[in-house]
């Protein structure tokens, strides 16, 4: 269902530069879904991630309630989320659950503390 809604999204990415169109779904604490695919720019390093965009729109609408977020990519290869998204998934929702298909198709999970184990906190006191 989440992975659904992914693969929904990835087909609005925009990545004509790489051609590695990438698709995200959060689901949000009350069930509700929030989508978010990667918009490429010509000047390659302004490009956003699925995941991030995902997220930013989420909390643009004032949602930070995340329990997980499911990526994918096309056929054939794995897309776990990047370092900066993992960094970026941790500030709102540190132990959700992260979905991605491997490159074989199958889909993994694992919590987010687990693929990012040692976060940037600004203030240590409100680290996990
Ligand atoms: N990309 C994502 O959308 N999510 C990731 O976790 C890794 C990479 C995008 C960025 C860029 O548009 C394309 O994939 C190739 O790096």
């Amino acid at each position: 269902m989440l992975m659904r809604e992914a693969e929904r999204a990835r087909r609005r990415a925009y990545a004509p530069y790489s051609r590695f169109p990438v698709g995200a779904a959060l689901l949000l604490a009350d069930g509700r879904i929030v989508t978010g695919c990667n918009v490429e720019n010509a000047s390659y390093g302004l490009a956003v991630c699925a995941e991030r965009n995902a997220v930013f729109q989420a909390v643009s609408q004032g949602e930070r309630d995340f329990l997980a977020i499911a990526v994918t990519a096309r056929a054939g290869h794995g897309a776990p989320p990047c370092g900066s998204c993992r960094q970026v998934l941790h500030e709102f929702a540190p132990r959700m659950m992260v979905y991605w298909r491997d490159a074989r198709g199958r889909i993994v999970s694992r919590r987010l503390t687990a693929l990012l184990p040692l976060p940037f906190v600004l203030d240590p006191r409100r680290g996990r």
